[in-house]
């Protein structure tokens, strides 16, 4: 799967560069997460998951200057602050960063020991008090986020009305088809069973077209997440300048006021992007080879 390089930041710790496309998701976390919070107001306060926090700083290779990581935006983002942010991280130079930028936000910042965010999932849910708003981001590189993380994060709330909202990075390209062919175990453990194999010998025997296939896959990964009782599962695209495609952003649900606040997320930040990125032709192009926003959830389209 992709490769991440890093930039020496201003405060002698690594950022991780950031393609347009990254910001672009970032800008989405932004919008969502402010949004949010301003949904949590008469809850005063709201819980953020991060569980693949990064550096905590990113280093934007358009702009050429550093940049907030997911967990600085989510303890920026409010009013209503985070009552509370909690971050796993694997990497132990990543680790190293994100303890240091996270330090000036006291006890607002939680940052678990080193380690796997699948193993950690628990110790941090224990730590989201039920009646508590919370949403979670969930950023992997490639296959590292295990179905069984995201199970435990929608069974989180049970005896409550409305389940932790999800935003997750799914990995469609960036070395997906490899994966698929060296490690489905992996795979496997991306969806918790084995049912995408029927789309990769469909596609193996060119009886769906690789766009047909990602559509599959992603569809596939919805269905899970309804499965998992959540009302709305929202997907974006995320694409390179050329128009290629990167992977996907999978947004799960049961609260119709996160549903209509990623909606407007995923539309608008697309004309931020141009306006802020100059990223104009990014988004002048052709038609993307599949819909770059399929509804899955609750309207059926999936
Ligand atoms: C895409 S980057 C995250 C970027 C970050 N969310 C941001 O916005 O700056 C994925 C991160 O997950 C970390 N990682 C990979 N596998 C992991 C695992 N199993 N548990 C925890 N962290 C992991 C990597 O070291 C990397 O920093």
């Amino acid at each position: 799967m992709s490769r991440d390089t890093y930039h020496e930041a201003s405060d002698g710790f690594r950022a991780r560069n950031a393609d347009t496309w990254t910001e672009e998701k970032l800008m989405i976390l932004h919008a969502y997460a402010n949004g949010f919070a301003q949904a949590c107001k008469s809850a005063g306060g709201w819980y953020g998951l991060d569980l693949f926090s990064g550096t905590g700083m990113n280093y934007s290779t358009t702009r050429l200057e550093e940049m907030p990581g997911s967990p600085l935006i989510l303890l920026e983002a409010g009013a209503p602050k985070a009552t509370k942010v909690l971050c796993s991280e694997g990497s132990r130079r990543n680790h190293a960063a994100l303890s240091a930028r996270c330090e000036p936000y006291g006890a607002r910042a939680v940052i678990y020991p080193r380690g796997d965010a699948n193993e950690l999932v628990p110790q941090m849910l224990a730590d989201v008090p039920v009646r508590a708003p919370a949403f979670a981001f969930l950023d992997p590189e490639g296959s590292e986020l295990h179905w069984s993380t995201v199970e435990a994060i929608a069974a989180h709330k049970r005896a409550q009305p409305r389940k932790v909202e999800q935003l997750i990075l799914f990995p469609t390209d960036t070395g997906f088809v490899r994966l698929i062919a060296d490690h489905p175990e992996k795979v496997d453990r991306m969806f918790g069973h084995g049912r995408w194999r029927e789309i990769a010998a469909a596609r193996l025997a060119e009886r769906i077209t690789a766009d047909e296939a990602r559509g599959d896959y992603v569809r596939l990964y919805g269905d899970g997440l309804r499965e998992l009782g959540y009302a709305t599962v929202l997907d974006k695209q995320m694409q390179k300048q050329s128009g290629s495609p990167l992977y996907f952003l999978i947004f799960a649900t049961d609260h119709p006021a996160g549903r209509r606040i990623m909606d407007s997320c995923f539309d608008k930040v697309k004309l931020r992007v141009i306006e802020e990125l100059g990223q104009g032709r990014l988004f002048d192009m052709a038609e993307p080879r599949v819909p770059r926003r399929t509804r899955l959830g609750e309207d059926g389209l999936g």
